[in-house]
């Protein structure tokens, strides 16, 4: 037997294990016709008419650039690709204007464009903490963070409790108290580890460095970071400065902040936050990422960064695309489609409500946050995240199951995405579709007790007698 097919038989019995614990991915294609309440587009941007015209605009005029020079082929100007990695080849007079442009928004000293936010939080973290250094993360940071820490040569990576930096979080906790569906941390929170951290000789004098990561907006829940009282807690214990808070604006950008600028600027923390990594696959309808920091971190992660260094960096239209976006948020484009996405993100929580209300399901079946967060993901936690999903997507609504490991068994969901584009009519529908669900279940579930109880009986007198 070929070798090659001795390693296609092990890789499907890993497969097969996958599958066996519900868990294994497949791609898939979303319905055209269905209503979106899954991709993470908040903002509809990459639909947005005005901003697909400037797009255009800015190719047609890189195009004709290329052509009124009467250069040979050879020597025009790339559209397609950008010719190498940023350090050889891939470099170009756009791209570093634009991330002087993108700096300026966001009120930061420089910016440094990567791939993707994945590549932007690999790089970062998987070579600036050194050896002595720690590393302190929430324990429902994104697996690019974890990426890059695996990269890292930092001496500790610790974890901290999610529940101990986010309010909504900590309230639906509590909230569900010891139900199979609630979930309290059992890991040390934040303040804590930093005390804990801090009483070491070399973070004490200063010598080691602490990076604490958490992310703005959580896509999973849809809660945002207390990043106030994470300031205020490494102020408090590493008081010479050598604690350095990294946040991953991958979702919270264009949500929050002046005309999106993001939860660091919304809440005027600039100076007091080391690193953000923002994200343009989320929000801001493109792709792609980049770290906004001082003017060393980014000469540094230009020699040491991996995920910059040895790949081919982005097109222009890429950089396009992402010029086009930002100059739509500074001319104030996006201001009424975020009024837009507030009244619905109201909407769909007390369209949610009524609906539990109504029905009195039970928690297991259903429930949903009780002090709604002001995100635009919506999560509904039900312990048949599939099923709902599978009977939502019937209907026509694409709504995605989230499932463990994504979440922590437990915790399991489905996650309702809003964007500006979608209607109320959408929402109500999608309400409906989820009130029908409940109802199936519950009217399984009763005749699944009256059958329970035929058994009971035969069972005790030896004949049928349902109802005792
Ligand atoms: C919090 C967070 N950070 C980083 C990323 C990576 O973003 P990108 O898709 O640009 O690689 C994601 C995407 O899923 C994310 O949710």
């Amino acid at each position: 037997m070929p070798e090659s097919c001795k390693l296609d038989r092990k890789l499907d019995a890993l497969l097969a294990r996958r599958k066996s614990h519900g868990r294994l991915r497949r791609l898939s294609t979303t319905r055209p016709e269905s209503a979106d309440f899954s991709s993470n587009g908040y903002l509809s941007l990459s639909t947005n008419p005005v901003v697909q015209k400037s797009l255009l605009a800015c190719l047609a005029a890189e195009v004709s650039a290329s052509e009124d020079g009467n250069r040979p082929c050879g020597s025009r100007r790339s559209i397609l690709g950008s010719g190498g990695s940023r350090l050889l080849d891939g470099n170009s007079p756009f791209a570093e204007s634009l991330e002087l442009k993108i700096a300026a928004f966001h009120g930061a000293e420089t910016a440094l464009l990567f791939t993707s936010a994945y590549d932007a939080n690999c790089g970062l973290l998987g070579c600036v903490p050194q050896i002595g250094d720690v590393i302190l993360y929430d324990e429902l940071i994104h697996a690019s963070v974890h990426d890059g820490m695996r990269m890292s040569r930092a001496t500790k990576k610790i974890p901290f409790a999610h529940d101990s930096i986010s309010k909504t979080s900590r309230r639906r906790c509590t909230d569900v108290g010891g139900s199979r569906l609630g979930r309290q941390s059992e890991m040390q929170g934040l303040d804590d580890t930093l005390r804990q951290i801090s009483e070491s000789e070399h973070v004490r004098s200063g010598e080691s460095n602490v990076f604490i990561c958490v992310e703005g907006l959580y896509s999973m829940d849809g809660d945002v970071v207390s990043l106030d009282e994470v300031v205020r807690s490494v102020d408090r214990h590493l008081p010479l400065g050598n604690g350095h808070i990294v946040v991953d604006e991958a979702h919270s950008v264009g949500i929050f902040g002046d005309d999106g600028r993001g939860l660091v600027s919304q809440l005027g923390l600039e100076s007091k936050v080391w690193a953000r990594v923002v994200g343009f696959g989320k929000a801001m309808g493109c792709a792609g990422g980049v770290v906004l920091c001082s003017s060393t971190t980014r000469a540094y992660l230009i020699n040491y960064a991996r995920s910059l260094i040895y790949t081919t960096s982005m097109a222009f239209t890429s950089l396009a695309s992402i010029d086009v976006v930002y100059s739509y948020l500074m001319g104030g484009g996006i201001r009424p489609l975020r009024r837009r996405l507030e009244s619905l993100i109201r909407h769909t929580h007390r369209q949610l409500s009524v609906l539990c209300d109504q029905l009195q399901v039970d928690r297991r079946t259903l429930h949903i946050q009780e002090v709604p967060s002001k995100s635009p993901v919506v999560p509904v936690f039900t312990a048949y995240p599939r099923d709902l999903a599978e009977h939502c997507q019937r209907f026509g609504f694409m709504v995605r199951p989230i499932v463990a490991p994504t979440v922590p068994a437990g915790s399991e969901r489905v996650r309702i995405c809003l964007h500006s584009t979608n209607t109320t009519g959408e929402i109500d529908g999608l309400c409906r579709a989820i009130g029908i669900w409940i109802q199936d279940r519950v009217a399984v579930a009763r005749r699944r007790a009256e059958d329970d109880k035929v058994v009971e009986a035969r069972d005790v007198f030896g004949w049928d007698k349902p109802r005792l």
